[in-house]
């Protein structure tokens, strides 16, 4: 059985052909209509439980598609309506149940630990839809994205993340050290990630450049990246972490810089990018939401051994 928690932990041949059979999927189904079956119908008689403690608009929505797709089914679950929140019935109980009734369990939690919980009791595979501390199905999926669009393998391109250092950006650099590709980071001295982040890097010496400066960050770059300054998680003072973020806003002018940059971002959008750099040609976030459908297609087909 295999879970999908985090990028680190999963070995980059399984990333790799997750990928690859996404592409064979999405070019497979192009004359289909939204839930029309893939032919082969992997995951008949299959249960995708979802459990969202946070808002959420593209993962439910691209995970409802991507097991109808696989012909399974989903039942999406609302934290506030279980015992386990409010009438302290144990993960481990609730664990036990969703093992014997459903065959594979996705949770969005603002508790990394609890995901570890769950783990540990479930004899289903669970699988990360974000965390505080990583995002790895929007960035596996953002892997996708760059590789469909730029026609070429993600570890010849260079990638930048403007923006805070947040759960996205730690699954990018995770991804980076998987597919060996460049990344510069762009954010203010004080966000810049943490020790426990700078130390993976280190261990696996990978590339990744910090700079404090967006126009050095942007510099050659194939891909701009970035998210919302505050995320759902953030008990800081927004005002002042808006304020401190006021010279990373992306724009016209920066991109000059790169002209040939695509640019991504996982959405829900706040202020860090402006109107006409995201409506413009180069943005792709609207192809980059759709394509999450695809990676999170092959990934419940690894989760459940079924990854041709
Ligand atoms: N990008 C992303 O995960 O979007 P949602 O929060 O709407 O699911
Ligand atoms: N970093 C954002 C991502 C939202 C999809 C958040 O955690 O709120």
């Amino acid at each position: 059985m295999k879970h999908f928690i985090n990028l680190k932990d999963i070995p980059v041949k399984d990333l790799r052909k997750i990928l690859i059979d996404a592409k064979k999927r999405k070019k497979a189904r192009k004359k289909l209509n939204n839930l029309d079956p893939d032919k082969d119908i992997p995951l008949k008689g299959k249960l995708l439980i979802q459990m969202f403690e946070k808002s959420s608009l593209r993962t439910r929505l691209s995970f409802f598609l991507a097991i109808s797709q696989l012909s399974g089914r989903t039942l999406t679950l609302r934290p506030d309506e279980l015992h386990l929140s409010k009438g302290g019935e144990s993960i481990e109980d609730t664990a036990k149940i969703l093992s014997s009734f459903g065959d594979a369990f996705m949770l969005r939690t603002d508790n990394d630990e609890k995901l570890e919980e769950f783990k540990k009791h479930l004899t289903i595979p669970i699988i990360n839809g974000l965390s505080p501390s990583s995002h790895p199905t929007q960035v596996l999926s953002d892997v996708f994205t760059v590789e469909e669009i730029k026609k070429k393998p993600i570890s010849k391109l260079n990638i930048t993340w403007i923006g805070d250092s947040n759960n996205v950006l730690n699954s990018l650099v995770a991804a980076s050290i998987k597919f060996s590709f460049k990344l510069r980071v762009g954010c203010p001295k004080k966000y810049q990630p943490d020790k426990n982040i700078m130390n993976y890097i280190k261990r696996n010496k990978n590339e990744i450049s910090i700079y404090n400066d967006p126009k050095k960050a942007v510099e050659g770059a194939d891909v701009i990246f970035s998210d919302k300054v505050i995320s759902m998680n953030d008990k800081v003072n927004k005002k002042k972490k808006l304020r401190d973020f006021k010279n990373f806003k992306i724009s016209k002018n920066l991109l000059k810089k790169c002209p040939r940059a695509i640019f991504l971002h996982c959405l829900p959008r706040g202020g860090e990018v402006d109107e006409n750099v995201f409506k413009s040609k180069n943005s792709k976030v609207w192809i980059q939401a759709l394509n999450r459908i695809h990676v999170q297609k092959s990934i419940l087909l690894y989760c459940l051994g079924k990854l041709r």
